[in-house]
């Protein structure tokens, strides 16, 4: 893609997964390493975005020359991103963010004595962030989603990508398979991704398969 036609965009970017805390020493996650995040944030600086990240405890390393904020949990980040979100142009939010986070957080570790041979936990629902995000939009508010799914049949997938990004009320909705239980080399924690982009009617706009880099230039032509 083309040199700097992102110049002074300004660009905002959620990676990682998110951490719902239990108690002090445990937590609810989920296997985002933050690759496609940071890789959408590489490719926006080389194009010459301003990029803000707000970055859930990533498994990568972060270019310098990004502004970063720091979260672990839903909650956090959604009040990095709704903050943040007002002097952005373009809002990624290529984040695992949990659905769910246990209703009471323990001031001290849970124990086994206490808790017997089974523990029930009781969740209750995250804000969803993007939706929010949709909702309450800047005018010319670019916003983009990510959908990371297990179905493995690519009608059924996009089915879910066209019910989600109904759902979500963004622009773009980017639908990825995750998971290892076909033996999948790609998704979560791996170098490669291979996308499928949705535009708000449901319709195809773009297919991108290769690394983590390649795709994310995809991403980034959408924004025009
Ligand atoms: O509903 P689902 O988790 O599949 O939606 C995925 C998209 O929604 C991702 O872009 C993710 O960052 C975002 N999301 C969010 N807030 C949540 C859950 C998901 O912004 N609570």
């Amino acid at each position: 893609s083309a040199g700097q036609d992102l110049t002074g965009r300004r660009v905002l970017i959620s990676a990682g997964g998110t951490r719902e805390p239990l108690d002090p020493v445990r937590f609810l996650g989920n296997r985002s390493s933050g690759k496609q995040g940071v890789a959408l944030v590489q490719a926006a600086l080389a194009r010459g975005a301003s990029v803000t990240l707000i970055a859930a405890n990533l498994e990568v390393a972060v270019p310098t020359s990004v502004t970063t904020i720091l979260v672990s949990s839903a909650v956090e980040m959604h009040e990095a991103m709704t903050l943040a979100a007002d002097s952005a142009e373009v809002v990624i939010m290529a984040a695992a963010v949990a659905d769910y986070r246990p209703k009471t957080v323990q001031l001290g570790k849970i124990k086994k004595a206490d808790a017997g041979d089974t523990l029930t936990l009781e969740l209750v629902k995250n804000p969803d962030i993007l939706a929010g995000l949709a909702a309450s939009r800047k005018p010319g508010q670019l916003i983009i989603g990510f959908a990371a799914e297990t179905e493995t049949d690519a009608d059924r997938l996009l089915a879910l990508g066209r019910d989600k990004i109904s759902r979500k009320g963004c622009d773009f909705l980017v639908v990825n398979r995750v998971g290892h239980t076909s033996g999948a080399t790609e998704g979560f924690g791996t170098e490669r991704n291979t996308v499928t982009v949705l535009d708000r009617h449901g319709v195809i706009v773009n297919e991108a398969s290769g690394s983590k880099m390649s795709v994310a230039n995809c991403i980034l032509d959408l924004i025009r």
